[in-house]
């Protein structure tokens, strides 16, 4: 039997788009065990009333073509979810299950793949690597795919960094959150887009927080994307307005993420008020970063 946790994860940052992400101190956990046969699925927690309880759940196909990628055949499995990760808002919970699929089944067949074979074939699952690169290596990473391969680099977090999301209560797909950025844009935001994104990886990598406020701007899908969340702009605005030092859409969205290393409480009551003058209901929360992506747990 295997145990393992892992973190949710938010990624593009803003002006990184597909490319930048980092792992959040909040965790899925997920119980592998073979057993004599059949296929047996518990969910407890987020998606518990929507998620598949048979062989279309995505954490089991994961793990399935993980035991055929390592040459293993478990006679049945039985998968217990504990699930802390918000479904369809920007969190990484597809990324979680895919990782968390790949992860658990390696463990049970022996640790037959590498990382980096985990993370190609995470990655050729989720179609781009921002998400499930950071939920296996943890802290800040950039990747990028060449090929058939995933280059990544993970950095530390910045100390006393923290991440306050304000999770709308509406669900956005990732799909549905894609098709609304077009097929060109213009040279200037590209432009503008690369500037940012080197000044914010520069600004990681030492440890410079005053940089997060200017490098944190995107130019590319978030003014796109921004039509498919009421308030967006205004909420982003009253986080930096009381303390956020960067501000971005996590991920694909709804869910919208402030930096932060102090006025944690008052940036969450700020974005929770805008949110709710144009309507949306939403939960705030202050979490830490984490530093570990998917390991073996308790
Ligand atoms: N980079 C992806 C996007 C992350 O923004 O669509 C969501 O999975």
């Amino acid at each position: 039997m295997v145990k393992i946790k892992v973190p949710a994860t938010t990624a593009n940052l803003g002006p990184g788009f597909d490319t930048l992400g980092a792992a959040l101190a909040l965790y899925n956990h997920v119980t592998m065990e073979e057993i004599e046969q059949g296929l047996k699925i518990n969910i407890v927690g987020e998606g518990a009333n929507n998620l598949s309880r048979d062989e279309k759940n995505l954490l089991y196909q994961a793990s399935f073509i993980t035991f055929d990628k390592a040459n293993y055949k478990p006679r049945g499995l039985r998968i217990l979810l504990e699930n802390h990760i918000p479904m369809a808002r920007g969190l990484g919970s597809s990324s979680s299950a895919i990782v968390g699929g790949i992860f658990a089944a390696n463990e049970l067949a022996g640790s037959v793949l590498s990382l980096e074979e985990m993370v190609d074939l995470a990655t050729e699952l989720e179609g781009h690597p921002d998400n499930v690169v950071p939920a296996f290596y943890g802290g800040f990473t950039v990747s990028a795919i060449a090929g058939k391969n995933v280059y990544a680099k993970q950095f530390a977090i910045p100390k006393g960094l923290k991440a306050v999301v304000a999770i709308p209560d509406f669900f956005l797909s990732t799909e549905d959150s894609r098709q609304v950025i077009p097929h060109t844009i213009p040279m200037k935001d590209a432009a503008f887009n690369v500037n940012r994104v080197a000044l914010l990886v520069s600004a990681i990598a030492q440890q410079d927080l005053s940089l997060f406020e200017i490098a944190m701007v995107d130019k590319i899908h978030q003014p796109y994307r921004s039509t498919l969340i009421p308030g967006f702009w205004e909420t982003l605005a009253a986080a930096k307005e009381n303390g956020a030092i960067g501000t971005a859409m996590s991920g694909a969205g709804p869910t919208l993420i402030a930096f932060a290393a102090e006025n944690f409480e008052k940036i969450e009551k700020a974005m929770q008020r805008s949110f709710e003058s144009f309507g949306v209901k939403s939960v705030t929360k202050t979490l830490d970063f984490s530093q570990k992506g998917v390991e073996k747990a308790d």
